[in-house]
């Protein structure tokens, strides 16, 4: 899948949206931001602010809520999410990648067992994390 283009199941079968709402992907915005507070190895990449309230978690809630199949809130307030290109500003490495990829792992968890996401969902989610953090790296450790 990549990471640009709208989440789709493999045929055409209702989007992670359809299947699992709003406040799911809301709260991993949360939980993930969350993490990165915590993580002294990237917390300097981000901005001061990460409380569920900040602009920082809101772009995200507004991109995975677009990106998996929700309303295109995220665009239409920034335009298309030229993700990769956004992440050029930060020098994002391998041990940086795999520190934000563990805690959208955690944050997926604990969303998952929150709102009883069944695991093909789930599989779906983590796939999608796993590849598109790989594809934000733009810098060697
Ligand atoms: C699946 C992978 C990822 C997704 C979907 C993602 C998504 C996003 C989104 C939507 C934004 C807001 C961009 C904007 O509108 O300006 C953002 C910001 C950011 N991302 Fe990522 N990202 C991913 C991976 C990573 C990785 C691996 C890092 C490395 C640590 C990273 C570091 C950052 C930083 C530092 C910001 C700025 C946040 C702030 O405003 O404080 N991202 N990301």
């Amino acid at each position: 899948m990549h990471p640009i283009t709208p989440s789709q199941s493999p045929s055409s079968g209702p989007t992670v949206y359809e299947r699992i709402g709003a406040a799911p992907l809301a709260d991993f915005a949360v939980g993930l931001y969350r993490r990165i507070a915590e993580d002294a190895s990237i917390r300097s990449m981000f901005s001061d602010d990460l409380s569920p309230g900040s602009a920082a978690v809101g772009d995200m809630r507004e991109f995975v809520t677009q990106f998996f199949g929700g309303p295109n809130a995220y665009s239409d307030r920034k335009g298309h999410p030229r993700l990769r290109a956004r992440h050029m500003r930060f020098a994002i490495g391998q041990t940086a990648r795999d520190a934000w990829l563990g805690h959208a792992m955690a944050a997926l968890d604990e969303v998952a067992a929150a709102h009883a996401i069944d695991s093909a969902t789930l599989a779906e989610m983590r796939a999608y994390f796993a590849h598109a953090s790989a594809f934000m790296i733009n810098h060697s450790d």
